[in-house]
């Protein structure tokens, strides 16, 4: 698939004052620093698209971007940030997961895993909660710029057989490079295909 336009449509604090029309829409969730406004940015083609920082908790809201006026890439913000307070961590993470069961032109939701470090308690609890709540969704590993050789492999197997210890078997997977690029043409053609399955289910 190729991309010719973006446009940015918002950042809205509240799941409700998200675009609610019949284009299907991706959202991008993962731990703070996982490397999601990167991927995004990957996926567009651009370098600016979205606000990529390594300073974690930078992206704050929901983050709407309209691709070729047929559908929408959603930039969360990261949970497990250390720095914000409780309080405010707890805001977001009852308005992520509202928005997440709530709302229905979301089509797939690409949870995004650090592919360098071990298995991570918070990236267990949030695919279960996924699972649990039937929210449809695809495993992105990050950064395998970063592992040589072997230890990539081990280190993906490490993480699915700890997903691997609450599900039987695994949803799609896919490993991606901001760096390198890989993985971009995987994620975009299945984009592609999830968009014609939901625009024959929507006529
Ligand atoms: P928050 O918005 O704070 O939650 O972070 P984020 O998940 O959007 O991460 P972001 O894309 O801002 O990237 C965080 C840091 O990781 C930046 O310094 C990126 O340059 C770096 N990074 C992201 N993707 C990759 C990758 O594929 N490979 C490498 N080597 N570094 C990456
Ligand atoms: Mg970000």
């Amino acid at each position: 698939m190729k991309i010719s336009n973006i446009e940015f449509i918002g950042s809205f604090k509240q799941y409700k004052q998200a675009p609610d029309d019949h284009r299907p829409a991706y959202a991008f969730i993962g731990r703070s620093n996982v490397g999601k406004s990167s991927l995004i940015n990957l996926l567009t083609g651009r370098t600016n698209t979205a606000r990529v920082s390594s300073n974690p908790g930078k992206t704050q809201s929901l983050n709407y971007f309209l691709v070729d006026e047929n559908w929408y890439l959603v930039d969360l913000p990261g949970y497990g940030y250390a720095k914000v307070s409780k309080k405010e961590r707890e805001a977001w993470q009852k308005m992520i997961r509202q928005y997440l069961s709530l709302k229905e032109n979301l089509v797939c939701t690409f949870v995004l895993i650090d592919s360098r470090i071990p298995p991570q308690e918070l990236d267990i609890s949030f695919i279960n909660w996924l699972g649990e709540a039937g929210i449809p969704f695809v495993l992105v590993f990050t950064k395998v710029d970063k592992l040589k050789g072997s230890e990539r492999g081990k280190q993906i197997r490490k993480i699915s057989s700890a997903i691997l210890e609450y599900w039987e078997e695994l949803p799609e997977q896919f490993e991606c490079s901001s760096v390198t690029g890989e993985g971009r043409e995987e994620l975009l053609n299945f984009i592609q295909q999830v968009n014609e399955r939901y625009q024959q289910q929507i006529k």
